[in-house]
């Protein structure tokens, strides 16, 4: 079954088209990465479908359902975003702000159960000794965790996350792919950009390679090849094959 359908997207800035042409079929409860390079346009695709930003042409459509037919507190029980850096001073507590996920499912005043939902994802994401502090007295890393916690308590159906790893340390960063990988073996599609290529390559499903905005690749591992990281990125690459691994060494010489 089809969870979302990119259908002939084009986004752009000002005039400047960022996304050019754009389809494609995402399958509900797969991991799927988006990679390519700076500037390529995996962020802006990843706000056009949390419908942060609104397509100029095309249509994104969820289980058949046009995006721009929901109502706001609908679409944020379908589809949960957690943005590339969130910077700026966030004087709540990690608790406070992880519970502030539930806000599309609580009514009045959160209940026992969202109590219930942001404890057990705060333990998931390792926040729990820390669930007291302020958000503007953590590490990059624990930030990020806290982002990506706030965006489980909401318990989506599709899950949009810019760079997770990017300031995570290596233990931190499996255990949140594996994570990743859980949810969407339990039905949820996650969709994540990511330059971390080798890591992409250990737990993704499926692969949309961007070039300038455009869909320059999608499918499985076997779509990474030496020719195509070569003529994505502009650098030479051994892409090592490994008991069905696949592994990328940048050639430096
Ligand atoms: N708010 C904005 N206003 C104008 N142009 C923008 C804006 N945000 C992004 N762009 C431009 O759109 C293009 C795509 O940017 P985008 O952030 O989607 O790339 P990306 O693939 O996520 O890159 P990165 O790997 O660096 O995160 C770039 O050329 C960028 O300069
Ligand atoms: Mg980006």
């Amino acid at each position: 079954m089809v969870k979302i359908e990119l259908q002939n997207l084009d986004f752009g800035y000002n005039g400047n088209l960022v996304l050019k042409n754009i389809s494609h079929q995402f399958e509900k409860g797969k991991l799927i990465s988006i990679v390519g390079p700076n500037g390529s346009g995996k962020s802006t695709l990843l706000k056009c479908i949390d419908r942060i930003l609104k397509v100029q042409k095309g249509r994104i459509l969820i289980d058949a359902v046009e995006i721009s037919k929901f109502k706001a507190n609908e679409l944020a029980k379908k589809i949960a975003y957690v943005p590339q850096s969130e910077g700026g001073t966030f004087p709540a507590s990690v608790f406070d702000t992880v519970l502030l996920g539930r806000k599309p499912h609580i009514q009045w005043s959160p209940k026992n159960d969202d109590l219930k939902i942001t404890a057990a994802t705060l333990e998931k994401l390792d926040l729990e000794g820390i669930s007291q502090k302020s958000i503007n007295k953590l590490s990059g890393g624990q930030r990020q965790r806290v982002f990506i916690a706030r965006a489980l308590a909401q318990q989506p159906e599709i899950l949009l996350l810019d760079e997770p790893t990017a300031n995570l340390d290596l233990k931190h960063q499996l255990e949140v792919l594996k994570l990743l990988k859980d949810l969407s073996s339990q039905g949820i599609t996650v969709i994540v950009a990511i330059h971390d290529l080798n890591l992409a390559l250990q737990f993704s499903d499926h692969f949309i390679l961007l070039k300038s905005g455009e869909l320059f690749a999608c499918g499985g591992k076997e779509i990474i090849s030496n020719h195509t990281i070569e003529n994505l990125y502009d650098v030479k690459v051994n892409v090592i094959h490994n008991n069905g691994d696949h592994f990328i060494i940048p050639k430096t010489n």
